[in-house]
């Protein structure tokens, strides 16, 4: 089959990869796991959140390998990945244990299992293999845009099975990884000792003192001891969110020392981003395209004036047009000011003519014999009229006959 010859290449963040700490400082671990109790203890008193959360692509960013979390195809003839005819890799699943193998000439080179699996599948994933302690790439991934596995983010089309993760990528995607052998290149971790999807308490702060002194005092009404966010200012709200999807930012501190609350300058150089013009750098710099905007120039607007963290609210787009319409309310003059649509047919749809989805800089693939890769989408956070958008939006309803 033609389609099992296209060499996919998702060309991803190299470059954050690469910039982790310098090991100047003497590394230390966050907080102590002890202290940390694990989202199902949360469940007993707060339900409805707990419940939320599960299907949150924050929840799923990080997970064991199953047959539910990875989403490429085990069945023979959609198992294979070939370089050229000679040079292909088998996927397979052997009463649940999950495995990459090259084959060379049609020998057997190298097999390797999926021990973690990276991204919740809304665009991709990468899986991830342990050797020893520390924790490598396997060089085949998934693309969900065309339902098939792709040669790894950066990877050029050849197999390559030792590319080493960093601290850096395991903190954006997890609650936390214990590091061990601290003075080694390039990191070590604990293989027991973690904590996969970005769980209640990564955001949220360790636990386990909140949980006991909620059940030694469960007619108290308010919580202790636990991170709110309630009386965060407008930057402490904008540096939690900016630590992961503030672009590639070059780090100060050692990765998982930031906490919801601190100083995002303490632990990051955020000069290191630069503020480009559109279209700007997507695998997570929401926070750079935002800020160009007049919305985020002329407001206090957070990413909270737009999501309900908790929930995963993709394609909701009528939700997502009524939080503009909170300060762009109907019938005033901060309304929008298009006059070939009426005003119901514009709160449908604030987002396609205003925040559209555009090609990804940083998240792309190259199918074999084209010349450029071919991008993923993401909506831009950069709120501004995209005319092109319009005329595409107008073709795409239906108008009203008179
Ligand atoms: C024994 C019951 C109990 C358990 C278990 C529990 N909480 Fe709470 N929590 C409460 C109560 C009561 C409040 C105060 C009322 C409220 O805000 O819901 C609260 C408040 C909170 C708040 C809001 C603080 C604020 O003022 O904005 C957060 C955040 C929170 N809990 C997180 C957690 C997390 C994370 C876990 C699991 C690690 C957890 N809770 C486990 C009872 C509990
Ligand atoms: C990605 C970060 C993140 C994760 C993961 C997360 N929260 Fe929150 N949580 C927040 C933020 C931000 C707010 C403040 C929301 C607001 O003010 O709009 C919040 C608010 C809360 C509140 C108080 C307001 C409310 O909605 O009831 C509670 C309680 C809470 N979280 C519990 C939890 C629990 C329990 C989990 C895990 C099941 C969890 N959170 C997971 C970021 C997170
Ligand atoms: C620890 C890093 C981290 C923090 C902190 C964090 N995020 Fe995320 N967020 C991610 C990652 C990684 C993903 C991609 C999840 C996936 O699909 O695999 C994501 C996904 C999302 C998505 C959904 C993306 C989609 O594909 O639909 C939204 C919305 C979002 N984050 C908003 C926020 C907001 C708002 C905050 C601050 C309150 C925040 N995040 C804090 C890492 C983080
Ligand atoms: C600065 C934080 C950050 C770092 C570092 C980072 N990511 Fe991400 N990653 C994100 C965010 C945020 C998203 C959600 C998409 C977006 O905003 O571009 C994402 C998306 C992804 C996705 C696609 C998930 C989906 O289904 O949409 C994969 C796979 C992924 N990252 C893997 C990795 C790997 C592997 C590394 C390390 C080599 C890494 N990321 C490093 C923040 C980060
Ligand atoms: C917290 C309040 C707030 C929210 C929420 C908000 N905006 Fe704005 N927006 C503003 C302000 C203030 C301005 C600048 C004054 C003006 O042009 O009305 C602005 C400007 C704009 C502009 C003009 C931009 C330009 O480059 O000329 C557009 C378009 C716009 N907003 C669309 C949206 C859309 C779409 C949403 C929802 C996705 C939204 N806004 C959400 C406050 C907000
Ligand atoms: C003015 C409203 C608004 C604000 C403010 C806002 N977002 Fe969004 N965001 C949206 C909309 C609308 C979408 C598209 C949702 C959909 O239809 O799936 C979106 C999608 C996302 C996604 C999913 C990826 C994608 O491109 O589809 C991520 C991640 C995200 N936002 C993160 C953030 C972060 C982090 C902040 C703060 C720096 C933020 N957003 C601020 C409106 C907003
Ligand atoms: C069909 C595409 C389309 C939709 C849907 C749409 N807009 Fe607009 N909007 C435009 C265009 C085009 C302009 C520029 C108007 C002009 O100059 O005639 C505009 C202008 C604006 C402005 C003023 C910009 C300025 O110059 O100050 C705001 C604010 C705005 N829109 C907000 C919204 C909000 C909020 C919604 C959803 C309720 C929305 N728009 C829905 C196309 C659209």
């Amino acid at each position: 089959m033609n389609s099992r010859l296209i060499l996919l290449t998702l060309l991803v963040f190299d470059g954050l990869l690469l910039r982790c700490a310098r090991p100047t400082e003497k590394e230390q671990q966050t907080s102590d796991e002890s202290l940390y109790t694990g989202s199902i203890a949360c469940k007993n008193c707060h339900e409805r959140v707990y419940q939320d959360h599960l299907s949150a692509p924050h929840h799923l960013t990080s997970q064991l390998p199953n047959s539910v979390s990875i989403k490429g195809s085990f069945e023979e003839e959609n198992n294979i990945f070939f370089y050229s005819p000679q040079l292909y890799v088998v996927m397979s699943n052997a009463h649940n244990i999950f495995s990459q193998s090259l084959y060379s000439h049609g020998k057997k080179v190298k097999t390797k299992s999926f021990d973690l699996v990276f991204g919740s599948g809304v665009r991709g994933q990468t899986y991830l293999t342990w050797q020893d302690s520390s924790l490598l790439q396997l060089p085949i991934g998934y693309l969900t845009s065309v339902n098939m596995w792709a040669n790894s983010p950066g990877f050029s089309n050849r197999p390559i099975f030792n590319r080493p993760i960093t601290g850096r990528c395991l903190e954006c995607h997890s609650t936390f990884f214990k590091k061990v052998l601290p003075e080694k290149r390039p990191e070590h971790f604990s293989k027991k000792n973690f904590m996969l999807g970005i769980e209640c308490e990564k955001c949220h702060g360790a636990g386990k003192k909140h949980v006991d002194f909620q059940q030694e005092n469960r007619q108290l009404k308010e919580g202790k001891y636990i991170i709110s966010f309630k009386n965060f200012s407008q930057k402490q709200q904008l540096d939690f969110c900016r630590s992961c999807h503030g672009g590639k930012l070059i780090a100060k501190k050692p990765p998982f020392t930031f906490k919801a609350g601190s100083d995002l300058n303490e632990f990051f150089n955020t000069d290191s981003v630069k503020t480009l013009a559109t279209p700007l750098d997507s695998h997570g710099n929401q926070y750079g395209m935002l800020s160009q905007s007049k919305c985020f120039l002329q407001s206090n607007m957070t990413c909270l004036t737009c999501h309900q963290v908790h929930e995963n609210e993709k394609g909701k787009t009528e939700v997502f047009s009524k939080r503009c319409m909170n300060c762009h309310t109907s019938g005033t003059k901060s309304f929008c000011s298009f006059k070939k649509l009426t005003t119901t047919q514009l709160q449908q749809n604030c987002i396609q003519c205003h925040m559209p989805e555009k090609n990804s800089n940083s998240i792309r693939m190259l199918l074999q014999g084209e010349d450029a890769p071919t991008p993923a989408r993401m909506h831009v956070h950069h709120i501004t009229t995209y005319p092109d958008e319009v005329v595409k939006y107008l073709q795409s309803i239906p108008m009203s006959k008179d």
